[in-house]
């Protein structure tokens, strides 16, 4: 019994007066409170870095959904991030154009050079690298984000060069 007051009075003080009000602006445009699971995703990711279970029951319950439902979109959404991440989220695409331009290659230099796999974040919390299907811009394959950057026509020296400091080195 005293369990559950405490659950619902934590998720009543989870999300920011700030990311409440930003949900509810997108509310406005919207028929139906479900219809705001990604943005309000997106909020709460953008304030935080990632959406812990806590966040995602919070929003859940102000977008009268169940968790299981917001879970859903969050898994199939993969750009919404259940674990936290390092500051700056690598997304390498490893699909079939980057794959025959020779993105394992690429990755594996990454790897090497920040000694993390995908989805393992730098000690120094700098990257965390992740695979993502194609980015659209296969024509200049291989290609990866860097946090909001797009970097495209990858190849050993790009990545040297982007990495340069190096004392990313491990994992968590
Ligand atoms: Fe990598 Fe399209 S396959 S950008």
């Amino acid at each position: 019994m005293s369990d559950t007051r405490i659950i619902q009075t934590d998720l009543s003080s989870v999300l920011t007066v700030e990311e409440i009000a930003e949900i509810d602006h997108e509310l406005v445009h919207i028929p139906y409170k479900s219809g705001a699971a990604i943005d309000a995703l997106k909020i709460v990711q953008k304030a935080r870095g990632w959406v812990s279970d806590e966040c995602l029951q919070a929003i859940a319950k102000h977008l009268e959904m169940s968790s299981e439902e917001l879970e859903g979109v969050a898994t199939f959404y993969n750009l919404i991030y259940r674990r936290p991440v390092g500051d700056k989220v690598i997304l390498f695409c490893d699909s079939v154009s980057c794959w025959i331009n020779g993105c394992d290659d690429i990755k594996q230099a990454i790897s090497d050079k920040l000694g993390v796999d995908y989805g393992e974040t730098t000690n120094d919390n700098a990257y965390t690298l992740l695979p993502v299907p194609c980015l659209g811009a296969c024509d200049r394959a291989p290609v990866m984000m860097v946090g909001d950057e797009l970097v495209t026509n990858l190849n050993n020296e790009v990545v040297e060069t982007l990495f340069a400091s190096g004392k990313s080195g491990g994992k968590q």
